[in-house]
C-alpha cells in the first residue's frame, strides 16, 4: 500500500502525474528530452496517451510510478520509477528523469531523484534504485552521481552498453525483504 505520494524538500516537490499535466509537458519538452528520455516519438498524441496511462498506473499501484517535478509552482519535468523491469533484479527499481530546458542547470533533477529514492522505501521488496545512462549523455550521469548513486559492477551492468549506477533505498538487506 502506497501511503506517501507527495514529497517536498522545500525547493522541489514531486507528485503523481495526471492527464492534466500532458499539455504543460508537451509545451515544455524539447528535442533533448525526447531523444534521451522517451521510448516514444514525443508527439502530442503519444504523450497524451502516455500521461493517461501513467495516471492509471498510479490507480493500479504500479508497476510504473511517474511523477511530475514541480519547482516554483510550475511543471519542471518528470521522473519515473519502474519496478519489475526486464533486465533488472526484483529488488531493483529503474529511475528515469528529464527536465524542460528552462529548468535545467539549477539542481532540480538531482533533488527530484533524491525524493524518488525516498519514495521507493515504501514499495515492498524494493531496496535499490538503478539508473542506466548513456555514455553519450554525461549530464544524466552527473545527476545520478550528485544524488549519491555509485557505478555498478554486476555482470548485467558490465555487459550493457549503458552505464549503470545505483543507490540503496532501504537499510534492510534485499534478502530480508
Ligand atoms: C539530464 C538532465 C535532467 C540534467 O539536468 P541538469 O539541470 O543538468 O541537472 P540538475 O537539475 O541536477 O542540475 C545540475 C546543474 O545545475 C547546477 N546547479 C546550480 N545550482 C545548483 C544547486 N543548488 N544544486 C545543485 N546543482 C546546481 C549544477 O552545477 C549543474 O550544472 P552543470 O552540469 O553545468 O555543472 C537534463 O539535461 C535533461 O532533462 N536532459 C534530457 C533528458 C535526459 O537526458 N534524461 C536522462 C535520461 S535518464
Amino acid at each position: 500500500m502506497i501511503k506517501v505520494l507527495y514529497s517536498d524538500d522545500g525547493v522541489v516537490m514531486i507528485r503523481p502525474v495526471t492527464q492534466a499535466d500532458a499539455e504543460a509537458h508537451i509545451a515544455g519538452q524539447d528535442e533533448e528530452y525526447v531523444t534521451w528520455l522517451e521510448p516514444s516519438d514525443g508527439t502530442e498524441e503519444t504523450e497524451r496517451r502516455r500521461f493517461a496511462e501513467a495516471e492509471k498506473a498510479w490507480e493500479a499501484g504500479g508497476p510504473i510510478f511517474e511523477f511530475a517535478i514541480i519547482a516554483e509552482g510550475e511543471l519542471a519535468g518528470t521522473i519515473t520509477a519502474e519496478v519489475g523491469r526486464e533486465g533488472l533484479q526484483p529488488h531493483q527499481a529503474d529511475i528515469t528523469y528529464g527536465l524542460y530546458p528552462n529548468t535545467r542547470g539549477r539542481g532540480i533533477a538531482t533533488r527530484a531523484v533524491m525524493l524518488v529514492v525516498s519514495f521507493l522505501d515504501q514499495i515492498p521488496g524494493i531496496s535499490e534504485a538503478v539508473t542506466r545512462v548513456s555514455p553519450e549523455n554525461p549530464k544524466s550521469r552527473s545527476v545520478a552521481e550528485r544524488a549519491g548513486f555509485e557505478p555498478m559492477t554486476t555482470d548485467a551492468a558490465l555487459a550493457d552498453e549503458h552505464d549503470w549506477l545505483s543507490t540503496k533505498v532501504s537499510l534492510v538487506p534485499a534478502e530480508q525483504l
